[in-house]
């Protein structure tokens, strides 16, 4: 009956789509790497909303960082971001495949963002990196490679968006050296999280952070 419902017709085809329901897959990678994951379940659906009302609008890249299960990739596509300018790096195998799964039209890259510049095809103008990282819990030095990463990568007109469940100032914000101009508190997450959207215009020639 549930099968049929489901329009699924066998039970293997259902048990197959339980086991790829997002939080299966987010509670199974988060148990594997907690530090890497940095979030108790996937983005909401307000919180991605959020995060892709950032993009300015324009042409260039639009970089989506950390992907997961999706929920922000979806949000970037229904805002209007053309499948073939929209990039999503993941670092997670799983989530890759997921990713390439539920998106097969964008371009969805297995690797590191702290090798950014490397993984993006050269001489291409970014419009915003997008980034769901879980940039407090990453080891420090990951953290602060992906953020020299972004300074050198985002020309005049680019934006960088990123979230964070510390509503206060994190750490990491005092390696950024960019200008933040947005920020809004999202509710209705679990946590609630500040989305930031920073821009590098007037920190290019800025003095390193000790
Ligand atoms: C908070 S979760 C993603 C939330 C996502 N918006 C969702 O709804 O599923 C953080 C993601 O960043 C990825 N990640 C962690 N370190 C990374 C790195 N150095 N480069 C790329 N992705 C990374 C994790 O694998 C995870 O998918």
């Amino acid at each position: 009956m549930v099968y049929r419902l489901l329009k699924l017709g066998h039970p293997r085809r259902v048990a197959h789509f339980l086991k790829n329901l997002a939080p299966g897959v987010f509670l199974q990678e988060l148990c594997a790497k907690p530090g890497a994951i940095g979030a108790v379940c996937p983005s909401s659906p307000y919180l991605a909303r959020r995060m892709a009302g950032q993009v300015p609008e324009g042409d260039g890249l639009v970089v989506e960082l950390g992907g997961g299960t999706g929920a922000v990739t979806r949000a970037l596509l229904e805002r209007g971001v053309p499948p073939d300018r929209l990039v999503v790096i993941e670092l997670s195998g799983g989530f890759v495949q997921r990713l390439r799964d539920r998106f097969p039209d964008i371009r969805v890259i297995h690797g590191s963002a702290a090798d950014l510049s490397l993984l993006l095809p050269q001489g291409e103008k970014i419009r915003a990196i997008v980034s769901s990282l879980p940039l407090c819990s990453l080891p420090a030095p990951i953290s602060r490679a992906i953020l020299d990463q972004w300074r050198m990568l985002l020309n005049d007109d680019g934006v960088a968006v990123q979230f964070t469940y510390n509503l206060r100032r994190p750490g990491w914000r005092d390696f950024l050296r960019a200008e933040e101009i947005a920020s809004t508190i999202v509710w209705a997450n679990l946590p609630p999280a500040n989305i930031s959207t920073f821009s590098f215009k007037t920190h290019k020639l800025g003095p390193p952070a000790p």
